[in-house]
């Protein structure tokens, strides 16, 4: 599938507006229940920073920024639009939002205590360019994480979640969303491609991560991939 930077930076400009509540409509609302997982799932061990990739409409670096108030927090993403409702949405200018492509990020090695990404690595266009890059600014000893969806693996479950993502969430998120290049139906395709479970964390042991581990949500709706940068 196109997963080009043109057309992925495209399809999120004209999204935007209606991203965020697109999501707690298709999502009744879990996705908030996720990324607060995640934030309790972070090893923070001191001031250093922590890079939010993908950010978009910020939602992880905001509630990063929240729970870790004394820690500079960092959001980047590559589509202005979404920034600027991350940045509408930061009252308090808490989080540095900032432009950039997770695949060339304009940071030294070793600057972030943690890097995080959600939702985001699958619309990637290179996948391992990416986790090397969220490797490469991560200090040594520092935890990358990656919070994605993921396919359930209970039969029943699977089936109904596979028919309400391929056949439903396509046609009110296009809808609501009034997207004209179908960024709902790009959607399933996108998770139907990206590796999941112990394929990720594969990924991510072959760009030098160590202690990889995988915590599915919600029977495997999602997933949060972590794994540490040796110190
Ligand atoms: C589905 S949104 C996720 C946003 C946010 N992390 C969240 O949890 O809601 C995916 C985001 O990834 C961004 N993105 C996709 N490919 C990117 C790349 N190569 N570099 C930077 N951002 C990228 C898009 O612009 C979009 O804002």
């Amino acid at each position: 599938m196109d997963k080009s930077g043109a057309r992925v930076r495209e399809m999120f400009r004209q999204i935007a507006p209606r991203y965020d509540a697109m999501n707690h409509l298709l999502s009744v609302n879990i996705d908030r229940l996720w990324r607060r997982q995640a934030v309790n799932r972070l090893r923070v061990r001191d001031q250093n920073p922590i890079l939010d990739v993908c950010t978009g409409t910020g939602d992880l670096a905001l509630a990063i920024k929240k729970r870790h108030p004394d820690v500079p927090v960092v959001g980047s993403d590559f589509c202005f639009a979404m920034l600027q409702i991350a940045h509408a949405k930061d009252a308090d200018r808490g989080v540095d939002f900032l432009e950039a492509d997770a695949q060339h990020l304009p940071f030294p090695d070793h600057q972030f205590q943690c890097v995080t990404v959600a939702f985001g690595l699958r619309n990637v266009a290179d996948t391992d360019r990416g986790l090397a890059e969220m490797m490469r600014v991560c200090q040594p000893g520092g935890q990358v994480m990656v919070l994605e969806f993921s396919t359930p693996t209970l039969p029943l479950l699977k089936q109904s979640y596979g028919f309400y993502f391929r056949h439903v969430l396509p046609r009110v998120g296009q809808w609501f969303a009034r997207n004209d290049k179908s960024a709902y139906q790009y959607l399933p395709e996108s998770v139907g491609q990206f590796p999941s479970g112990q394929a990720l964390l594969d990924r991510m042991t072959a760009v030098g991560l160590v202690d990889t581990r995988a915590k599915q949500l919600t029977c495997g709706v999602a997933t949060i991939y972590e794994g540490s940068k040796p110190a």
